[in-house]
């Protein structure tokens, strides 16, 4: 069975097609010659996730999922949420996010935070979410040098240690994305 995962994210691919096997061949959006950029302007990530899967569910009636990730901080009311990759503004880099937090939880005791993964996907016309919650808190400067986004600055909780201290199969493990992952995998072997 063929499944087309919205994203070019060669990274992303390889770790879901990993949990998948050899069952289920995943597409990129390059694979089935999609070159556009599809808006992610909604309040909610699920929202994010289904405009992305519909998208390319209603113009080539091909099943297919999305996701959409969002670093949320109790300090910050939620924020930034689904505003995580441009939260710094437009064209804005990692680095640009990563200060602009530091900055707003200076001094701030409850550094509380999670990432939320959501995946949407439409199989066969019928709509699925599944979700994966990865807690931890913020730390107060950047630690280590793997990974992307805000893993500097977020350790997960039990971990003595950021995601960008971890090798990135020891973040696969236990991150958002892959516990959103495992529980898609799961259900697609059910079908
Ligand atoms: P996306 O929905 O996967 O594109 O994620 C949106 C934004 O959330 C990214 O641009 C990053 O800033 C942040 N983000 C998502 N996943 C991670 C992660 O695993 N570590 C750190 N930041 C992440």
């Amino acid at each position: 069975m063929e499944l087309v995962f919205a994203t070019n994210n060669k990274h992303k691919l390889e770790e879901i097609q990993n949990l998948l096997g050899d069952k289920i061949q995943l597409l990129s959006l390059n694979d089935i010659s999609f070159f556009e950029e599809i808006p992610e302007d909604f309040d909610t990530l699920q929202e994010n996730a289904l405009q992305k899967a519909r998208h390319i569910y209603d113009k080539f009636k091909r099943n297919c999922f999305a996701d959409d990730t969002g670093l949320e901080i109790d300090f910050l009311k939620g924020a930034p949420g689904v505003m995580s990759a441009r939260y710094a503004g437009l064209n804005c880099s990692f680095e640009d996010n990563v200060v602009k937090v530091l900055n707003e939880l200076e001094g701030a005791e409850n550094r509380k935070a999670r990432f939320r993964t959501v995946i949407a996907l439409i199989l066969n016309g019928k709509e699925y979410f599944f979700e994966g919650i990865v807690d931890g808190e913020i730390l107060t400067n950047n630690h280590g040098t793997g990974g992307f986004g805000y893993d500097p600055v977020f350790r997960p909780l039990g971990y003595d240690k950021s995601f960008a201290e971890m090798e990135m199969n020891e973040k696969n493990e236990i991150s958002h994305r892959a516990r959103a992952a495992f529980k898609l995998v799961d259900f697609l072997k059910n079908q």
